[in-house]
């Protein structure tokens, strides 16, 4: 691998050599294109960085706030927006145990977190572990946010008094769509209404397609007590190297604060070095990504148009992932368990029949919540020729 390398997909030969779950899970006559890691090689000022500090045998705790600052300065940037103030901002292991540990601040054992179902399955399996309880404000046919149904959402939740939090997606996975401003101000005002404290989780932010545009939560007005998760980790592909950042609103800072101390001895030293050089030197390679993505999501539009007709692509606007809507197809789903909601592994209707017939591995929208029965999402951060080949496949196992 030449750090000097300009981006581009790597061939599938050698993403069958990675030892990552995405290619470890399946056997190899099966395409992954079910979790969320993209077959990109590191963009190369995170390669320097993480080979200068091998070379450096640097490898003890991490300290300090660059990766805060570092954001700071991305933010400004890409989104004009100047709320990443490094006091009010903590260096957490990664997006879902920040996520956890506002929870624990914000409600207690029994109180009701409120998601826009079909949504990230883990959303369930995390909050369900901690003893909350889950409130569905499912998304409208369109993919938005269904704004009356959050606010049904907020006085369920809130009812006799209870403490509750929402943990928006933004951009929202499975479905790629961006919030717009005034989404956002309308969900503020909510929650200020009913007192329910809003945890963006804004990973995929730095993933928004030409056509979109990002606004973080916490710029809005009436967001001032709200939190936003935000990492590096999905835009350069670097779950395996744990870190991200918890941003308090001004009127959060004091709960955030009151995160205990040892929470931040969860990210990892090179967590932290690779992900400040992503936002510091990974912006140009940032983009070619966008546009690489860009032209993806077009073709997985056509060929899905060509070979899979009765399957339904509404373009997401952000991510690399695609909600495909096969509803049409009649293909029966099974059941999961709650308790195994967050479980990406599972498989049942539509995605099984890809599995089983097509060896394409997608997520099973049923795992996503209310609205997920008969879906099935693919991750499209691959080369043009594995898309085409996994379309192909998917149809194939259709039509037998
Ligand atoms: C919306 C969302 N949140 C969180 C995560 C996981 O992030 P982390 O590994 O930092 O917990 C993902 C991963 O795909 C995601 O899509």
């Amino acid at each position: 691998m030449g750090v000097a390398e300009p981006f581009r997909w790597v061939p599938l030969e050698e993403l069958r050599t990675r030892s990552s779950v995405k290619w470890r899970r399946y056997p190899p006559d099966v395409l992954p294109l079910w979790v969320a890691e993209m077959d990109v090689r590191l963009a190369p000022p995170i390669a320097s960085a993480l080979i200068d500090a091998v070379e450096r045998s640097d490898t003890g705790y991490p300290m300090g706030t660059e990766y805060a600052e570092a954001l700071d300065e991305f933010a400004r940037k890409r989104w004009g927006w100047e709320g990443v103030v490094a006091q009010r901002t903590m260096v957490v292991p990664d997006v879902m145990q920040g996520t956890a540990e506002i929870l624990k601040i914000v409600t207690g054992i029994g109180d009701q977190v409120i998601v826009n179902s079909p949504v990230y399955p883990p959303f369930y399996a995390f909050v369900e572990h901690m003893g909350r309880g889950i409130v569905e404000a499912p998304l409208g046919e369109d993919h938005r946010l269904d704004l009356a149904g959050i606010q049904a959402a907020f006085e369920a939740a809130t009812a006799h008094g209870r403490r509750a939090a929402y943990l928006l997606c933004s951009p929202h996975n499975p479905t790629g769509t961006v919030h717009t401003a005034d989404e956002l101000a309308a969900v503020a005002a909510l929650a200020r209404a009913y007192r329910v404290r809003v945890i963006a989780d804004e990973i995929h932010a730095p993933l928004v397609l030409p056509g979109a545009v990002h606004v973080p939560y916490l710029s809005v007005p009436g967001a001032e007590n709200g939190f936003s998760m935000m990492s590096a980790s999905k835009a350069w592909n670097l779950a395996g190297l744990k870190a991200a950042v918890a941003v308090a609103g001004p009127d959060a800072a004091e709960d955030l604060a009151r995160i205990p101390e040892e929470v931040s001895h969860g990210p990892s030293h090179f967590g932290v070095l690779s992900h400040t050089a992503a936002l510091r030197g990974g912006v140009d390679w940032l983009d070619s990504l966008l546009a690489a993505l860009d032209d993806n999501r077009r073709l997985l539009g056509e060929l899905i148009a060509e070979h899979l007709p009765a399957v339904r692509l509404r373009p997401p606007q952000a991510t690399f992932l695609s909600w495909l809507d096969c509803r049409a197809l009649g293909i029966p789903e099974g059941s999961i368990a709650p308790a195994d909601r967050g479980n990406v592994l599972l498989s049942s209707g539509p995605a099984d029949v890809f599995l089983e017939r097509g060896r394409v591995a997608l997520v099973a929208g049923l795992l996503f919540g209310t609205g997920g029965a008969g879906h099935v999402r693919l991750n499209y951060a691959t080369s043009p020729e594995v898309i085409t080949e996994a379309v192909r496949r998917m149809a194939a196992a259709l039509s037998d």
